[in-house]
């Protein structure tokens, strides 16, 4: 029987396109569908979310994401002054965790961080969560709604690091979002990108995917009521490029990168990657 959820009337809406179409298509989880849906499918996932992203992302990996996100901002060491670009920042994690590393290590209270997302509702949930701290009373911090994949707002050779976290896989056009990093990034600058990958070992793996795709989904519905955002979210891990592949888009679009580019976490379930601008 059909749930009367958001999702599905998205499907409804999907299975209405005309076949014979030469429109290209792409991949939203496990289902073909033509490109120009694929950016208001997963505008739905991230707002259906948004109020509940924090604490499903705690349930969903026992706290393990945080983990990766520091080592994820520690991999980066941002020196003093350093100006940030957070894409698909969402609510904030990796802006927050940026800041209070300068403060921590380097007791610097003039790096910056601009944070875009294409989802009003998880901008507008960071938003809440930087009013009247320290990092927004000195103009720190900086959110605005724009997509990855075009950063019309961003000035060329601006930036002098790039962050995504978790976003990569959601975008379209994979290709283009590295190419806008690259345009962004100020020579020396480094592009940065944590996401779910892939894992190698067969046992490991096996384990990996009963949970993902028996126990996600069923968290998903018990803590957000929301079954087919969480099915999603376990099939676009599944369709990101491998490892390898990625690091070749990244090295296309420009970035050197050192040794194989990237640093498994957790068995490859997460990976970073990474490239500087010469
Ligand atoms: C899983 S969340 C990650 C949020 C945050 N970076 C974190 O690590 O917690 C993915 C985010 O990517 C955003 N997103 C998806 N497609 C995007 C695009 N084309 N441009 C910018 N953001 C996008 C979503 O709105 C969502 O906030």
């Amino acid at each position: 029987m059909l749930r009367a959820t958001k999702m599905n009337r998205l499907n409804l809406t999907i299975c209405g396109v005309d076949p014979a179409s030469t429109e290209p298509f792409t991949h939203f989880g496990f289902r073909d569908v033509p490109e120009m849906d694929k950016e208001r499918m997963v505008g739905q996932v991230f707002s259906n979310v948004a109020s509940k992203y924090d604490v499903m992302n705690d349930a969903m990996s026992a706290g393990v994401h945080r983990l990766w996100k520091d080592t994820f901002i520690r991999r980066l060491a941002p020196p003093p002054g350093t100006k940030l670009l957070d894409v698909a920042g969402g609510t904030g994690d990796i802006a927050l965790r940026f800041l209070n590393y300068c403060d921590q290590v380097h007791r610097d209270h003039t790096a910056q961080v601009h944070l875009v997302d294409i989802n009003p509702d998880m901008v507008e949930v960071g938003r809440q969560r930087f009013k009247n701290t320290a990092f927004d009373l000195r103009s720190q911090v900086s959110l605005e709604v724009g997509n990855a994949e075009n950063l019309a707002n961003i000035p060329s050779e601006s930036m002098d690091a790039y962050t995504i976290a978790f976003g990569i896989r959601n975008c379209t056009h994979v290709d283009r979002v590295v190419q806008e990093a690259y345009r962004v990034l100020k020579p020396g600058g480094r592009f940065m990108c944590l996401e779910f990958s892939h894992v190698d070992n067969p046992l490991i793996s096996q384990f990996y995917d009963l949970y993902s795709f028996q126990v996600i989904p069923a968290l998903g519905q018990l803590i957000a009521a929301d079954r087919d955002s969480y099915q999603y979210l376990v099939e676009s891990i599944r369709k990101f490029p491998t490892q390898d592949q990625f690091a070749q888009i990244i090295r296309n679009s420009g970035f050197y990168t050192v040794g194989q580019g990237y640093e498994n976490l957790t068995f490859g379930v997460a990976a970073i990657h990474s490239g500087y601008k010469l």
